[in-house]
């Protein structure tokens, strides 16, 4: 059995003073809340050391949404993987499609993060998915294979099972429309059947793969109660800790 893995991705949104305000609301939450899943938050980099502090005892891990390829050096405005483990940050998000749409990040650049992050023992949230009119001419599988066959070069079989893949197609994101439970469960299928071929069916079902796209505390059951889809990654919904400790209620059934 996979456990689910539920993340809100806060994206430009959260100081630490707001941040602070969530936890603590959220926190107060946490013992209504279902006990198998692993919950992890993303804040905006400026945030991650107030939320580390304040979830340095808590079941809670903390995510960064972006980091650099780069140890240190001349790239002016980067953070490195090792800046966050310094401060205790447990995962990051690579390649959301608004890193890949408005930052022109590349299959290559994302695999070359991933890399980096399983070097320092940073969990990634590799994320990839489909825009609109890549669906509508038919090229979902193709995309979707070449995003993780690229992503995961030279990642090795121990990494790829401390990786999180979240499936998002693009046209879903922030737009209130949700791909349906089926939708879901074929790309979710697919994507598994990429693991199968690139690292065989022990691994492929062990890897977990969220939904993300508009999941909202009224759709999250039954698109997490797809076969396939293990858990979440939540923008807009996991602003607010009532609306995102609700979708965590809602989706994980014990
Ligand atoms: P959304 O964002 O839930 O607001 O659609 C999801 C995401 O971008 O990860």
């Amino acid at each position: 059995m996979r456990k689910p893995i539920i993340a809100a991705n806060w994206k430009l949104n959260k100081g630490p003073s707001d941040t602070e305000d969530f936890i603590k609301s959220f926190e107060s939450r946490l013992a209504d809340l279902p006990k198998g899943v692993d919950i992890v938050i993303a804040p905006p980099f400026v945030s991650l050391p107030k939320a580390t502090e304040l979830l340095a005892h808590s079941k809670v891990r903390v995510s960064a949404q972006n980091m650099s390829e780069k140890d240190n050096g001349a790239f002016t405005g980067e953070v490195s993987a090792f800046m966050l483990k310094e401060i205790f940050v447990n995962y990051v998000i690579l390649g959301h499609s608004e890193r890949r749409a408005i930052y022109g990040e590349s299959d290559e650049l994302i695999n070359t993060k991933i890399l980096k992050a399983h070097e320092v023992e940073l969990k990634p949230i590799f994320c990839i998915g489909e825009t609109l009119q890549e669906r509508e001419d038919g090229k979902l599988e193709e995309i979707l294979r070449t995003q993780i066959t690229e992503g995961m070069k030279n990642v090795s079989e121990k990494q790829a099972l401390d990786t999180v893949i979240a499936y998002e197609p693009v046209w879903a994101i922030g737009t209130g429309v949700t791909a349906s439970p089926k939708q879901a469960q074929d790309a979710h299928e697919f994507v598994r059947s990429v693991f199968t071929d690139l690292y065989g069916i022990s691994v492929s079902e062990k890897i977990r793969i969220q939904y993300g796209g508009s999941v909202k505390p009224d759709n999250a059951a039954e698109l997490l109660g797809q076969k396939d889809i293990d858990g979440a990654l939540v923008g807009g919904a996991s602003l607010e800790a009532a609306s995102f400790a609700e979708l965590i209620k809602n989706g994980v059934v014990e």
